[in-house]
């Protein structure tokens, strides 16, 4: 352990902040948070709305405020971590952190997708590490290894299942008949979901996380907008209903009499004369297949790229104790001197303005009249 401690703090105690919060405060996890070649790792102070609830639930009343950006602007903190959500207050506050010179862990993946651009111009502007492993995958690591360990390779595709809520409320309706609405208000009890489940739903929350993909993978931060969440519908020129939304318990049955599971599928694709394929549409999966059976809050994401061939990231999608481990992880890289989560890709600090196509291919027509695409 080197030099003076890194005083962080931290934006949001709800379902991930008060887990990374916890890391903080337990000793045998905050004895992880200096790291034998880095800075030691300080709780600074910690953010929230209602101060009186967060003392209720436990949290040293000396830490808290309901004034986050004091903490921003603060000379005794250093690192920001961002768990709040939403875009505003949350863009002002990381654009002061970030201009001023503090390093920045975030978990906002609505954040970044939509305000992406900006946020890159501003850590390349002032040198300040922008790290957001925990807005992918929840607790799987899968930016970083992209961005850094698959740098020297090209790649070509990217597919998987980004959205812990999504994925298990499927799943309840496909292995044990649950309604949607039930499996829904699991999933959220569960603190996977977001604090509207609608971006969950309609499928916001997967087409942010796959614009963080392909700003890795392809070197562009794409409009979150522009990317196809509508599944085709029979005899219909108009598009079915976003995410999983127009989902019925008789089309997960029509799946299953396929061999195949409805799965909320995000993909991304730049093909040979440069445009981009991408979406987040339900899709029919061999159920026997590794995407097919990634089930409950499970996720998955699968590259392929060259040299290396495919590889595959797997693990909790979503919930406050696997999503506190990614945003810990990076405040460690900070701690230890890393950088930003993009490592030494080139800048991408515009938008794509190539356009943006929906995947096309053969498709199980459901009972509901939606069209999900087939897939291996
Ligand atoms: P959450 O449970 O709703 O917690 C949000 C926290 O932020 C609460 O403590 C809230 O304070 C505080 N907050 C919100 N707006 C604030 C403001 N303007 N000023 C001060 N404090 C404010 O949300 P979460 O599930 O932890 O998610 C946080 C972020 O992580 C989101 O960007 C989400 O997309 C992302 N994320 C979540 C998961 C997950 O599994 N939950 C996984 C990966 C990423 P009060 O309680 O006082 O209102
Ligand atoms: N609501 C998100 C999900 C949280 O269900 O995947 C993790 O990003």
């Amino acid at each position: 352990m080197t030099g003076a401690p890194l005083r962080v703090g931290v934006l949001g105690a709800g379902t991930v902040g008060r887990e990374v919060v916890g890391a903080f405060l337990d000793g045998d996890r905050a004895a992880r948070l200096a790291p034998a070649d880095g800075r030691p790792l300080r709780l600074a102070g910690v953010a929230v709305r209602d101060v009186d609830r967060a003392r209720s639930a436990g949290l040293p009343d000396a830490l808290l405020t309901d004034a986050p950006a004091h903490l921003v602007a603060s000379p005794d903190v250093d690192v920001i971590v961002e768990v709040m959500g939403g875009l505003e207050p949350a863009r002002t506050l990381l654009l002061g952190a970030l201009s001023g010179g503090k390093a920045v862990v975030t978990a906002n993946k609505a954040l970044l997708a939509t305000h992406g651009p900006e946020l890159e111009a501003a850590a390349r502007g002032s040198g300040a590490p922008l790290r957001f492993e925990a807005s992918v995958g929840g607790g799987i690591p899968v930016l970083s290894p992209l961005a850094a360990d698959l740098a020297a390779n090209r790649v070509t595709s990217l597919r998987g299942i980004l959205n812990g809520t999504t994925n298990a409320i499927l799943t309840a309706m496909a292995r044990e008949g649950t309604a949607y609405a039930d499996a829904l208000a699991e999933a959220q009890a569960m603190g996977y979901a977001e604090a509207d489940p609608t971006a969950d739903v309609e499928g916001h929350d997967a087409a942010a996380k796959l614009v963080i993909l392909l700003r890795l993978a392809f070197g562009a931060w794409v409009d979150p907008t522009a990317i196809p969440r509508r599944p085709a519908v029979r005899d219909s020129a108009s598009l079915g209903a976003p995410g999983i939304t127009g989902v019925t318990a008789e089309d997960v049955a029509a799946a299953t009499d396929h061999g195949r599971v409805l799965k909320l599928v995000a993909s991304g694709r730049r093909r040979e004369d440069g445009s981009l394929e991408a979406g987040v549409l339900p899709t029919a999966v061999f159920g026997a297949t590794a995407l097919g059976s990634t089930d409950g809050v499970q996720n998955r994401i699968e590259i392929e790229a060259e040299p290396v061939g495919s590889v595959a990231f797997a693990g909790p999608g979503a919930g406050g104790g696997a999503t506190s481990s990614a945003v810990l992880g990076d405040l460690v890289a900070i701690a230890r001197g890393g950088a930003s989560t993009w490592a030494g890709l080139p800048a991408a600090v515009g938008r794509w303005d190539g356009g943006v196509s929906a995947p096309a291919g053969p498709a199980l027509a459901a009972p509901s009249g939606a069209c999900y695409p087939l897939a291996e």
